[in-house]
């Protein structure tokens, strides 16, 4: 186990080393996030202690509140990527710049309350006995207090359908809810960033419209959210804009109109990525890209209307 594999590197503060130059600004109020920062890589190489280069040349610019999936194969360097954004991991070469600054200096207890990363192992992330101090960890080593801190953790708590289990131990929940409690453990920290590594993994129906629902609560806020994601429909459905990495490169950045369109499908499919199932039937059905299945609903209604009704016994009734 390297350097970078140490159980409590989840970028949370870690009691009050904040260096001078980065003093916490403590979370924004609920419904304000004046100061949500662009994320800019500039030719950003990573290469882990055993010569692993897991990221090579990556240049990205994120605006304010935009909703970002990163996809690809696994080992395409999706994670450590996303860890360069909160300082966990600098890089080797190249700049990573929030608000236009280069964090080079910036010590990861200041940045913690600008960009929240729920890890892919909550395992790594959790630590607490108790779910409540799992959740308020974050916040009050930010600085929030007694009420304030309350309501922070009982919404992000809430948000992730885990209000009724603040006395249970972490452990008894099964590993999809740690992965809830890791991102509950982010929210109530109330970051202008928010990142989530692979938050649907393991998630069943419900998990999933949990997670959806913490993306679109966050959007409407106007945070910035960037997450990893191996579901094809979710990162579709519920994201502006989708990055494709393989080999530590970024090989497709779009939309999902346009990174799911039919002419992507075999750059996608060398990085182990299938097209979401309604953007192969549309195109199947000449229909052009349409990623989601009310996009495919809408194309198609507008080709059936577009074009005389087929003759037939339905077309004789009164509706047509
Ligand atoms: N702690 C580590 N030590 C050495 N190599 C690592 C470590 N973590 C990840 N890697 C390697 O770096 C590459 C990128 O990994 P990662 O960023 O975890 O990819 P992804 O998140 O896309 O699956 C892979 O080849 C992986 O095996
Ligand atoms: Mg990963």
């Amino acid at each position: 186990m390297s350097d970078f594999d140490r159980s409590n590197d989840s970028g949370r503060p870690t009691g009050t080393a904040v260096s001078p130059a980065d003093p916490p600004s403590g979370p924004a109020a609920p419904g304000r996030f004046p100061d949500v920062p662009s994320i800019e890589l500039d030719g950003v190489t990573f290469e882990y202690p055993d010569g692993t280069r897991a990221l090579d040349g990556v240049s990205l610019r994120i605006e304010p509140g935009e909703v970002v999936a990163i996809v690809g194969q696994n080992g395409s360097g999706k994670s450590t990527l996303v860890k360069h954004l909160n300082g966990l991991l600098r890089p080797a070469s190249g700049r990573v710049l929030l608000g236009g600054r280069d964090i080079r200096d910036a010590h990861v207890a200041g940045l913690a309350g600008r960009v929240g990363l729920a890890f892919q192992n909550p395992d790594r992330q959790l630590f607490a006995g108790r779910v409540s101090a799992e959740v308020e960890f974050g916040p009050r080593n930010l600085g929030l207090r007694g009420a304030e801190l309350q309501r922070a953790v009982a919404a992000a708590l809430e948000a992730v359908g885990l209000a009724g289990e603040a006395a249970a131990n972490p452990y008894d929940l099964g590993y999809s809810r740690r992965k809830l409690l890791a991102i509950a453990s982010v929210l109530a920290m109330r970051t202008p960033v928010l990142v989530f590594d692979e938050p649907t993994t393991g998630q069943d129906a419900r998990g999933v419209a949990c997670v959806r629902s913490v993306v679109a609560g966050a959007v409407a806020e106007g945070r910035t959210v960037i997450a990893i994601s191996h579901d094809m429909r979710f990162v579709a459905e519920c994201f502006g804009r989708v990055v494709a990495m393989r080999a530590g490169r970024v090989v497709l950045d779009g939309s999902p109109s346009e990174v799911f369109a039919e002419s992507h499908w075999s750059e996608l499919r060398a990085t182990y990525l299938e097209p979401p199932i309604a953007a192969v039937v549309g195109a199947r059905l000449g229909l052009g890209s349409t990623p989601t299945a009310s996009g495919l609903i809408a194309a198609a209604r507008a080709a059936l209307d577009g074009r005389p009704a087929a003759p037939g016994p339905a077309d004789s009734g009164p509706n047509r």
